[in-house]
């Protein structure tokens, strides 16, 4: 065999693919049942295949330029015109995030349909029990992959086993496993795109809240903005604007939230006091804010408040303070929810052990390593995709063109 690829999902499939149409033999090794077990569950079972506007500026890395190369060579155009050829119908959400008009399933049939046109072997319910590597004089080395079924030898093996995200579908850890088994450096580890946990005091004042959404501008200790919807759920805060921050955010670090982003709440609330209006501080906040949380965010920002307090009995500095805290309400996660939920894994191979051109090891030549499994993780909204097909189409395009 020219090339044995682990993992079925998005990378890895791109990656059999491309080196299988420039003539190489391919053979796909998949633990799961099935093809694209994250395709399949992705943007709500409607996949947001990519993001038009997909740049190395939206990936968190070590090394910020590592995603140009492969996202230059493979941008979102590529694959929208391959979407295209297969007739998905598809439409953009917002933000540049496309997805199907159906199910997520076309992007999987499509990419099954690629590979058996191209003649990619693709052995599903294979689990591997080991990897060796031969150095055989005046040969090419070789790689041993033995697997539940026999053993497979390959001049090329590429990892494209994705994160930790999801282990209930089929992730595992054995594509650092097999980093570490060859001396390549992989970055610390972290769920991310997931929602927060709130800590003690925020989960008296807001644990109540479940279901309850608000559009927000979240900001991250690091600067990273992002307007979108905050959710929350019985235990933290979930929605877009959370799972960006995610992204962004480490233990111990605060979430800023601005919750009237557009208003100038403090303007408006001095003009009603001025106005004279009986109205409780919590009904004028509800003006701005869905009730149940503005009930909780006075309570919880302005202790004494028994719920009855009017605008007039409000000093100028107390409703100052209070637009302020709306503005900037700053609190600090206990965590993340983990792995169970997270969309994605932060971190992965180094890409300093890597060839931003190829995927390849530099320290193991055949060996590569592509999609999730590296080190460079998108934004939510079609990024992460944007990155396996990018990934895994430049490390089929090496392989496809070696000798
Ligand atoms: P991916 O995880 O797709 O594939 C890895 C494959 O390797 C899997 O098939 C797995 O079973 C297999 N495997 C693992 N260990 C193995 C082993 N030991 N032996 C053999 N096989 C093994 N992104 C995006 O851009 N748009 C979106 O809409 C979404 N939506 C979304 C929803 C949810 C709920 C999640 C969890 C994630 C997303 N994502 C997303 C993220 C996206 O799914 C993810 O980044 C890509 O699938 C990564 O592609 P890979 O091919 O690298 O890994």
């Amino acid at each position: 065999m020219d090339v044995v690829i682990i993992g079925a999902g998005a990378a890895g499939l791109m990656c059999a693919i491309e080196a299988a149409k420039l003539g190489k033999q391919v053979q796909v090794l998949e633990h799961a049942s099935k093809l694209g077990g994250k395709i399949l569950i992705s943007g709500g079972g409607r996949c947001n295949f990519t993001n038009t506007g997909a740049s190395s500026d939206q990936y968190v890395s070590a090394n910020p330029h590592f995603s140009k190369s492969a996202l230059s060579r493979y941008p979102a155009a590529r694959f929208i015109e391959l979407v295209k050829t297969h007739g998905i119908p598809f439409h953009e959400k917002k933000l540049g995030q496309l997805f199907c008009d159906g199910s997520a399933q076309s992007i999987v049939d499509m990419l099954e349909n690629e590979a058996k046109q191209a003649g990619v072997r693709i052995g599903l319910g294979r689990s591997i029990l080991g990897i060796t590597r031969r150095k055989l004089p005046q040969k090419k080395d070789t790689f041993h992959i033995e697997t539940s079924q026999g053993t497979i030898e390959s001049h090329a093996l590429v990892i494209a086993t994705g994160g930790l995200s999801l282990p209930k579908l089929g992730a595992t850890a054995f594509g650092y496993d097999v980093a570490r088994q060859f001396q390549i450096a992989c970055t610390g580890l972290d769920p991310a795109l997931d929602g927060f946990v709130f800590g003690e005091h925020e989960m008296k004042s807001f644990g109540g809240l479940s279901g309850v959404s608000i559009d927000v501008i979240a900001t991250t200790q690091d600067g990273h903005s992002f307007r979108e919807n905050i959710l929350f759920t019985h235990t933290g805060l979930s929605g877009p604007a959370s799972l960006q921050a995610s992204l962004h955010w480490h233990p111990g670090e605060a979430v800023e939230i601005n919750l009237v982003p557009g208003i100038q709440l403090a303007e408006m609330l001095m003009s009603k006091k001025k106005s004279g209006a009986q109205t409780l501080v919590k009904n004028v906040l509800s003006e701005f804010l869905p009730s149940r949380f503005a009930e909780k965010f006075c309570s919880s920002r302005i202790p004494s408040i028994d719920g009855t307090l009017t605008m007039q009995e409000m000093t100028d500095a107390g409703l100052t303070r209070l637009a302020h805290d709306a503005h900037a309400w700053r609190w600090i996660p206990s965590r993340t929810v983990g792995y169970s939920k997270a969309e994605v894994t932060r971190g992965g191979v180094d890409t300093n052990e890597l060839s931003s051109k190829t995927m390849e090891s530099k320290k193991v030549p055949g060996l590569y390593f592509v999609g999730e499994v590296v080190d460079v993780t998108g934004w939510l909204g079609g990024y992460n995709f944007q990155w396996a097909w990018a990934s895994g189409w430049a490390a089929g395009q090496a392989i496809g063109q070696g000798t």
